[in-house]
């Protein structure tokens, strides 16, 4: 049974799990998340591939307050206030990530803005002190599934893929947090409604907040779709058997060709953890002075390689 009630011990234990880049699942004020060091590239990518997620959207690393969330991200002033009034609790910061905060490439999908929040529950409080990194977690169910907001749904979506569930009773909210951003310091965003209203964050502000543009078919875009995510400056040509002066390669797996351009393998063993853990990171290494294109190896599609290869097709697409 991943089933686990929260005795002192089984928290201290998840803590250290989450720290050495197991899965857990943990409860918070709104849903149950499905939880990883957000340091750990290959976590980060464990989480993607437990869902079953198509696509790498940036998730919301979760801390125990203020404090932490400066060690890897920038608060200016209307950032710093509105933690002030809403942490801990469901209100969820879109702002500038630190240089050198350590954070995984995936967990932000390459983007330099980070989503952070402190959680209003106890349990998952104290996992987050024992655990002493930043965690990533996204609602713990299957790609598609309502979010879970008890430990048994937990266990029915995911039992099998997470390390443990801490079970924290049914969640209070039921719904997620409030995603607001502050990354852009003339005007603050709602880029996803959800437990606290956006009058009371408004009434706080002093200001209305802004809703994202809307696309061609007149609906806001999707969470996660609302960011520009990472475009590389360098074009990118999909499916290379080779490389060309003036080109790189992202390469995938143990046949490489032998090039004379900077050259980056996602995975030399052909492991799609492992390539997606890497992938942001390395795509950000290989766009660089000189390099009009970035020729990418085939990946396979299956798996995490979905995923790569949806965020590959849009990389690619015409600008
Ligand atoms: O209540 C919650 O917020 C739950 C619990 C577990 O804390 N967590 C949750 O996390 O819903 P997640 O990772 O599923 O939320 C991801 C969403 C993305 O789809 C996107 O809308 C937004 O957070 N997001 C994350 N990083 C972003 C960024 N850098 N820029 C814009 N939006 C971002
Ligand atoms: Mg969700």
């Amino acid at each position: 049974m991943t089933i686990v009630s929260p005795s002192e011990h089984a928290l201290r234990e998840a803590g250290l799990r989450l720290r050495e880049g197991a899965l857990v699942s943990l409860p918070t004020e709104t849903v149950y998340g499905l939880g990883a060091n957000a340091c750990d590239g290959a976590a980060v990518a464990a989480i993607f591939e437990a869902k079953g997620r198509p696509h790498f959207n940036p998730l919301i690393v979760h801390v125990p307050d203020l404090a932490a969330a400066e060690d890897i991200a920038v608060f200016d002033d209307s950032a710093r206030m509105l933690a002030d009034a809403f942490w801990p609790g469901p209100l969820t910061l879109v702002v500038p990530r630190r240089a050198g905060s350590g954070l995984s490439d995936l967990v932000t999908a390459g983007l330099d803005t980070v989503a952070v929040r402190a959680p209003d529950h106890p349990i998952s409080q104290t996992i987050l002190r024992h655990a002493g990194c930043p965690i990533a977690a996204p609602s713990a169910n299957r790609s598609g599934h309502i979010s879970s907001t008890s430990a048994q749904h937990v266990e029915a979506d995911l039992g099998c893929q997470v390390s443990m569930i801490i079970d924290g009773g049914v969640t209070m909210h039921g719904i997620e947090s409030t995603i607001v951003s502050v990354a852009d310091s003339s005007s603050c965003f709602l880029l996803r409604p959800g437990a606290i209203s956006r009058e009371e964050i408004e009434a706080k502000l002093g200001l209305p907040l802004e809703t994202p543009n809307s696309n061609s078919h007149g609906r806001p875009d999707a969470p996660g779709q609302l960011a520009s995510h990472y475009a590389p400056g360098a074009s990118v040509r999909l499916n290379a058997d080779s490389a060309n002066a003036g080109e790189a390669l992202l390469a995938f797996g143990p046949n490489v060709p032998r090039v004379e351009v900077p050259t980056i393998n996602l995975s030399p063993t052909g492991d799609l953890r492992e390539a997606a853990a890497q992938f942001f990171a390395s795509l950000r290494k290989l766009d660089r002075p000189g390099v009009r294109t970035i020729a990418v190896m085939p990946i396979p599609r299956h798996g995490l390689g979905l995923a790569i290869n949806d965020r590959l097709k849009r990389a690619a697409a015409p600008r």
